[in-house]
């Protein structure tokens, strides 16, 4: 043996234990805190596949529902489950794509900003996203629906279609307190956001379907407190981030009245580098939202990255204020 080769072993254990140190604090630092734009790794050690999505709370845990992404293909609608909000373990596929090609959720189409809400009266949780059809582009513009007994599925496709003929891309669902579903979505080539309230079943839309505004916005993400509704979207700008809005009204059909970006931060004005998707309501504690966004990786989608903050309030309206790294108050 010569005098290099006995040291090659030692260096490379060596190495190897810097390694595993550094990605077990990663691990540990990710799974304390939520820090914006970073990779967020889940409990195999894995970045989370979940964009454009949206999270629920049922029995005891949060399930966040999102775009399961390869480095462009849309693969279906994945599921993480946590107690805490910081450590996501995988549940696998809520809703895969099918082999079908005569499927509207065939393979090669898109299946976007998926979203999951809970039916109390026929017990089913239903899963609402924007579909694309294959070798269209977003050019079939429809919203698909699904359904399971269980909350993290599998889920049992419904049907897609183009909500009141009109067409549908960016979407959210919003359930209100009387337990009315809503769906909100962005129209006419993107121009018009409208709202339709959906059939007590929660399966489709009814005829009540409205104008909310023609200020060509998309990505709309929701909330209600006390007695206002506050609706933040982006512009369109495809994959690349812009500016976001802060729209506030007394009634889910209106009228909107818009108010400044409720961003604050480096990077404010381009929404920290992401665009809306969700705002979260903190289960058992009230008054507590924290803002979902995503910072797209057009060239390598999987590689997109998660912008959770907290909204705080300031004479009564939103301000989503920028910060590295946080926790929730105990
Ligand atoms: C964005 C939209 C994303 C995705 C993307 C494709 O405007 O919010 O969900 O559809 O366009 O370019």
């Amino acid at each position: 043996m010569n005098s290099l080769s006995k040291y090659i072993p030692i260096i490379t254990a060596t190495a190897l234990m810097a390694s595993c140190q550094r990605l077990s604090n990663q691990s540990k630092q990710i799974s304390q805190s939520f820090q914006p734009n970073q990779l967020w790794l889940d409990t195999d050690g894995k970045h989370i596949n979940a964009h454009g999505g949206g999270v629920i709370y049922a029995n005891g845990k949060y399930y966040w529902f999102g775009e399961k992404r390869g480095s462009s293909a849309s693969e279906g609608v994945s599921v993480y489950s946590s107690k805490n909000l910081y450590q996501w373990k995988n549940e696998g596929l809520a809703l895969a794509k099918v082999d079908d090609p005569q499927s509207d959720i065939a393979h090669g189409g898109l299946m976007e900003r998926p979203k999951v809400v809970y039916n109390a009266q026929t017990k089913q949780y239903v899963l609402w996203f924007h579909v694309e059809l294959p070798k269209q582009g977003y050019k079939a513009a429809r919203v698909g629906v699904a359904v399971s007994d269980e909350v993290t599925g599998p889920y049992q496709f419904v049907k897609s279609f183009r909500p009141n003929g009109n067409m549908s891309r960016d979407m959210t669902i919003y359930v209100d307190d009387d337990q009315q579903a809503y769906l909100v979505y962005s129209s006419r080539e993107n121009y018009d956001l409208r709202i339709a309230k959906l059939q007590p079943d929660y399966l489709d839309v009814t005829t009540q379907d409205t104008l909310l505004f023609s200020q060509h916005r998309e990505a709309p993400a929701i909330f209600k407190k006390e007695r206002l509704y506050y609706l933040i979207t982006s512009g369109c700008t495809g994959w690349d981030a812009n500016k976001a809005s802060l729209h506030v009204a007394s009634n889910l059909f209106g009228p909107w009245q818009m108010i400044k970006d409720p961003m604050k931060g480096p990077l404010a004005e381009k929404t920290f580098g992401g665009q809306s998707t969700f705002i979260l309501p903190v289960a058992n504690k009230k008054d507590t939202f924290i803002f979902l966004a995503d910072t797209w990786k057009p060239k390598n989608l999987i590689d997109s990255r998660y912008i959770w903050l907290p909204i705080t309030f300031e004479a009564q309206l939103p301000v989503i204020q920028w910060s590295d790294s946080w926790r929730l108050e105990e």
